[in-house]
């Protein structure tokens, strides 16, 4: 997931000096320096790195009828993430992806049940031709994704916290082509800077709030691993549902930028892997989902969602519908009684002989 990870980790696993032959041979008997080595083209990672098959690997398809609507998930709330222009950060291109490196004083202060720090931030995108997120939301692969990349405080460092369960925290941001989004020219423009492997830049501090959605409070959470080798299954998920647009050729810039050692950086996402035993999580009610019925500004909807309806097919359409149903069938009962009550007063009054005939289609006139 992260150059700074991998390097630290390779420092820890490897003893000598680092042998970058690529020999099958070499593979099998320098594990270690072999880290870097793996592609997106070939994503059979578990020959190398055992963990990467296993039962709680990222990224995943979050199917959302099956996602449960957990009313105890808090929204994330963000420290330190509007950096001053005189934090430099480097921004660089490791051969996998694109790297912003964060200061540990951005932090995720509500969210969790422990604080979170942030390392860095990347992405990961398709090509001009196909598109390149790696979480998928109802079988729909989005055009890029960021993920933010956060370790929990009590463990200290990155490297520490990475091996443990509850070490990681990643935030997921989707993206979708629409309008311009001059925040990500921070980064976007300097991508023809740092086109060549292992390039570097150093970038002012800006605003990191800026790069993600409005709506920090509704997400998708569930427990998976590191998107790339060693696949670490210690990363605490969230995937928001707000997607972030930038343009087309935004977007374009993403992909055709950055090159890794032999052609062009692109389509780095991982295939999508078994939910297995897994469940997702989801921080909103699916009954305020679809529809806009609640104005993006009103984070204080809590009291509709909270009423936690069971089932995801029972739509805010359907609820509607059933309210109208039932107060206009009270209120044509109403009319029938009051009718009703008004003819037996009328045939009292009147006489007897004649035949006052009783209407039923005189409801439908109200
Ligand atoms: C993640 O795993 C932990 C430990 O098994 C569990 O307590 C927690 O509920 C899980 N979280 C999610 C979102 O599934
Ligand atoms: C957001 O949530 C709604 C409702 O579950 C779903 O239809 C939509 O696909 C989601 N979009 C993303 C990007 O998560
Ligand atoms: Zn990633």
């Amino acid at each position: 997931m992260d150059r700074l990870l991998l390097l630290i980790l390779a420092q820890l696993l490897t003893t000598g000096a680092c042998d970058k032959n690529p020999d099958p041979e070499h593979k099998e008997k320098h594990k270690g320096d072999m880290l870097d080595h793996w592609t997106y083209k070939d994503q059979n990672w578990n020959e190398s790195y055992v963990l990467c098959d296993k039962n709680s690997q990222s990224p995943i398809n979050i199917d959302t009828g099956k996602t449960i609507f957990n009313k105890n998930l808090p929204p994330i709330t963000l420290e330190g993430y509007n950096l001053p222009e005189t934090e430099q950060l480097a921004l660089s291109n490791n051969g996998h992806t694109v790297v912003l490196s964060l200061p540990d004083s951005m932090t995720i202060s509500h969210g969790f049940t422990q604080k979170y720090l942030a390392s860095q931030l990347h992405f990961h995108w398709g090509s001009e031709t196909t598109p390149g997120s790696e979480h998928q939301v109802d079988d729909i692969q989005y055009a890029a994704e960021m993920h933010i990349v956060h370790f929990a405080a009590k463990y200290g460092s990155l490297n520490d916290a990475a091996q443990k369960t509850d070490g990681l925290a990643v935030l997921g941001v989707l993206f979708q082509v629409g309008e311009e989004n001059k925040h990500y020219d921070h980064i976007f423009d300097k991508l023809e800077d740092i086109a060549e492997k292992d390039a570097a830049v150093q970038i002012p501090g800006f605003d990191i709030n800026t790069l993600l959605p409005r709506q920090l409070y509704r997400f998708f959470r569930y427990n998976g691993s590191l998107t790339t080798p060693p696949c670490f299954q210690t990363v605490t998920w969230t995937v928001f549902n707000e997607t972030v647009r930038i343009s087309q050729a935004q977007l374009k810039k993403l992909e055709v930028s950055l090159k890794t050692g032999h052609g062009t950086l692109d389509s780095n996402f991982r295939h999508i892997q078994p939910l297995k035993k897994r469940t997702v999580f989801a921080s909103f009610s699916s009954l305020t989902s679809s529809r806009r019925i609640i104005p993006k500004e009103d984070s204080g909807e809590s009291s509709e969602l909270n009423k936690s309806v069971d089932g995801d097919n029972f739509t805010l359409g359907d609820t509607m519908a059933l309210i109208f149903g039932v107060l206009f069938g009270c209120t044509a009962l109403a009319f029938v009684i009051y009718v009703i009550k008004q003819r037996k007063r009328q045939r009292s009054s009147t006489e007897r002989g004649q035949k006052v005939i009783y209407k039923p289609a005189a409801t439908m006139e109200a």
